[in-house]
């Protein structure tokens, strides 16, 4: 195992109807007057946003409010918080929904104080100041409400990039599984499925003897795969909600990933298909991953092995383990599908004639990228080819 830091000041607050508490756990944290930021209209439409208004009113919080976060959060809109937060004085973000609002929420936080363009901590700059910023989840995937990562689309050019500092993660989160009853089932699965991908960037690592977190990438998975069958077929099963919400902030907050390397290609390969395409982040893993892991099982047969054995219950075949390694991504594309995600390029809406648009994007250029194995343009490009043809 690797040193590491792990820290994760996030205060959680779960359970159901915990989103009458907003006002409060704002005024816990120091806010006065919030920007209430939200999406397209999920929030408006279940009465989620008045109920979170009502609170703030409870609490004596004052607010302003900017909602039409699109998925793929664009900015333009960022800009918008950024001049609206400066006008009113805000001194706070509150993040009422998924992955998308509450990244856009987080790069207004740090464009706020910041004199410059705010996309320069999209580029290469990392933010040192941020206003707070408090989230109430609506969709368990992105693993926002715990990380300290934010990912944006600059419009122009639709190039997709994130930032990361810790002065990023939340000051509170409010996680009420009840929320995400109202998901679509695609919405569903495509948020399962990031939440997969997030665990599996982490479990494939050259990092010897990190039982621990092994292990505990194990449980996630193993949760994922017991629980996102049960509200597939039964969208208000609430424990089941429950039990996924929590897995979707463990699988990201770093807690399964620390002391070891971690591979992040996946989501970079994905990241220029919902750039290119806007498409849903999760949609783009489930033909991204498995292709990925084709491509790379060889550089460690075992590591897959125990994957396949551990996590979807293959037989070890002990006189050619390549097969078991085989087996369990399979498994993994196969299991995708079962829960209505796409498993090729023409599934998700992709062409294969724009593979080298999105090797150009990824900006690998003639070096590598760092990983559980280095990917040159050509490895890029081959991947993205499985991904296109990829069969049950
Ligand atoms: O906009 P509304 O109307 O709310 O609709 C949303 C949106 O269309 C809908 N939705 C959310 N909660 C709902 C609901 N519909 C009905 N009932 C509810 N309770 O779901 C759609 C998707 O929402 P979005 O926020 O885009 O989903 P997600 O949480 O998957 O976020 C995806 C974004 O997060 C980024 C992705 O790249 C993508 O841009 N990521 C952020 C990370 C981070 N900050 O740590 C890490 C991830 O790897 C990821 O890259
Ligand atoms: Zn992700």
């Amino acid at each position: 195992m690797e040193n590491f830091n792990f820290y994760s000041p996030t205060e959680f607050v779960f359970g159901m109807g915990r989103e009458s508490e907003c006002g409060e756990y704002v005024k816990k944290h120091g806010g006065h007057k919030v920007l209430l930021h939200y999406g397209g209209g999920s929030a408006v439409r279940s009465g989620l946003l008045d109920r979170v208004k009502e609170s703030f009113e409870k609490s004596g919080v004052g607010y302003c409010e900017l909602g039409g976060v699109q998925p793929n959060p664009r900015d333009t809109l960022v800009y918008k918080g950024i001049e609206l937060c400066r006008c009113e004085g805000a001194d706070m973000i509150v993040a009422v929904g998924g992955g998308s609002v509450i990244d856009s929420a987080k790069a207004i936080a740090a464009g706020v104080p910041y004199e410059g363009d705010f996309w320069d901590f999209y580029s290469g700059k990392a933010p040192e100041k941020a206003l707070p910023v408090g989230v109430v989840l609506t969709i368990a995937a992105a693993g926002s409400e715990g990380s300290p990562d934010s990912v944006i689309t600059k419009e122009e050019g639709m190039l997709k990039r994130g930032t990361g500092a810790d002065i990023l993660r939340p000051k509170f989160s409010i996680l009420d599984p009840e929320l995400t009853q109202t998901l679509p089932p695609y919405q569903t699965a495509c948020g399962a499925t990031d939440i997969m991908a997030h665990v599996f960037e982490r479990y494939f690592t050259n990092t010897k003897d990190v039982e621990i977190t092994d292990r505990l990438c194990e449980a996630v998975l193993l949760t994922m795969v017991k629980e996102t069958p049960r509200v597939i077929s039964d969208p208000d099963d609430y424990q089941a909600r429950a039990n996924i919400m929590w897995a979707g902030m463990v699988a990201h907050n770093n807690i399964v990933g620390v002391g070891r390397q971690q591979d992040w290609n996946s989501h970079g390969l994905e990241h220029e298909l919902s750039g290119l395409y806007d498409c849903a982040h999760g949609a783009g893993l489930a033909v991204i991953m498995p292709a990925w892991m084709e491509f790379v099982y060889k550089h460690d047969i075992m590591r897959f092995c125990q994957m396949a054995t551990r996590v979807f219950s293959c037989d070890m075949d002990y006189a050619c383990p390549e097969n078991t390694a085989y087996e369990g991504i399979r498994c993994f594309r196969n299991f995708l599908h079962s829960i209505g995600m796409p498993i090729n390029f023409q599934e998700l809406g992709a062409r294969e004639e724009d593979i080298p648009v999105l090797v150009e994007k990824l900006g690998i250029g003639s070096g590598k990228r760092a990983g559980f194995v280095e990917l040159s343009s050509e490895d890029a490009a081959e991947i993205y080819r499985i991904a296109a043809h990829a069969e049950l």
